[in-house]
Formats: structure tokens, C-alpha cells, sequence
């Protein structure tokens, strides 16, 4: 595949979004000790630099690797397993949940429960984009960037094989997957 994604979300666009996120993460958050922001690698990794650094509360940052199995690009399955778990211990503290993308849900419900039974003061989940025709699972996301299309898409944190991750706004390629 070597044609340039076409852009579904602007840079200018997602800028806007994350500054937006992040004052009301602030505002929801303000008088909390400090909140503990959870990326989810790779795809977050992106999202989480920028959102960070919009917040004006005290916060810190942790990783967590989910794998999700099925195909290599479309990994649609819906089974997900843990790959390398936080460094810190979240009984609790205020636990945010930063993902790049929503889409089936099952990533999502299987780490709020994951990090749920782990008893923190707080878990909500925001991920900045989601694809609601593709919903399988019902979980709540206290905070969404934008709700898009079903399509594939790469950029900004987002792969397609490993690939586009660092384009620095939302594409889409055509026949990125047969689905
Ligand atoms: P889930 O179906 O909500 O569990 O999402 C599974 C994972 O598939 C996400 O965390 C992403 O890593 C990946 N994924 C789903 N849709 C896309 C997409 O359009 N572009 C890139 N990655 C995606």
C-alpha cells in the first residue's frame, strides 16, 4: 500500500479537540490530588504527549499493552490480552484511560474490568476518536473526541500494519481492509 492516506480529521481539527478534552478533564477533575493518566500502547502514545500536556491539574502518566487477536490489521476478534501490564499501582487513585481508538469495544471493556477490580478511587475512559457502527460491546467513555465512519483509519498514533502512525492528522486509506 503506498498511496498517502486522505484526511478524514485535520491536524488544525484534532488540536482543537485535544485543548478542548483536556480543559474539561481539568475542569471535571479540578480538587482531585492527582489524576493518573493510563495510555494504551501503541496507538495512544501520540494522544496521550498532547492531551498531557493540556491539563492543568496535577497528573501522571502510565503505559499499558493490550493485544488483540484476529487478523493483523483488522484484529477483530474481539479476545484481548494483556501484554505488559502498568508499573504503578492504581488502588485508589484517580485512573483515567487513554485510548487512540474505540471500535468493536472489547479492548476497552476488557481493560476497564481489568483496572476495575484493581479498586481505584475513580475509572473513567476517554479515547479520541470511535466508530459507533461497529459497537459490539457497551462500555462508557466519559470523554470522546469524534465519533467517525467506518473506515480505517491511521495518523496521529494510529497504524495501519505499523505503518502512518506518525502522520500528524487522521486518514483513511481505501480497501485498508476487507470488511
Ligand atoms: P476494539 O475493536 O474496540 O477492541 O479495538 C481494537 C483495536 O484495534 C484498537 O485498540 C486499535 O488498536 C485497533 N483499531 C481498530 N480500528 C482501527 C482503525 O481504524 N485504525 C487503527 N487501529 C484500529
Amino acid at each position: 500500500m503506498t498511496t498517502q492516506p486522505k484526511t478524514l480529521i485535520s491536524e488544525q481539527a484534532i488540536a482543537e479537540k485535544v485543548a478542548g478534552l483536556g480543559a474539561q478533564i481539568s475542569r471535571d477533575y479540578a480538587g482531585v490530588d492527582s489524576l493518573m493518566l493510563v495510555g494504551v500502547l501503541k496507538g495512544s502514545f501520540i494522544f496521550l504527549a498532547d492531551l498531557s500536556r493540556r491539563l492543568t491539574i496535577p497528573h501522571t502518566v502510565d503505559f499499558i499493552a493490550l493485544s488483540s487477536y484476529g487478523n493483523a490489521t483488522t484484529r477483530a476478534t474481539g479476545e484481548v490480552r494483556l501484554m505488559m501490564d502498568l508499573r504503578t499501582t492504581i488502588a485508589g487513585k484517580h485512573v483515567l484511560i487513554v485510548e487512540d481508538i474505540v471500535d468493536t469495544g472489547h479492548t476497552l471493556d476488557y481493560l476497564m474490568r481489568l483496572l476495575g477490580a484493581r479498586e481505584p478511587a475513580s475509572l473513567k475512559a476517554c479515547a479520541l476518536v470511535r466508530k459507533p457502527d461497529r459497537r459490539e460491546v457497551d462500555v462508557e467513555l466519559s470523554y470522546i473526541g469524534f465519533d467517525i465512519p467506518n473506515k480505517w483509519v491511521v495518523g496521529y498514533g494510529l497504524d495501519f500494519a505499523d505503518k502512518f502512525r506518525t502522520l500528524p492528522y487522521i486518514g483513511y486509506v481505501d480497501d485498508a481492509r476487507a470488511s
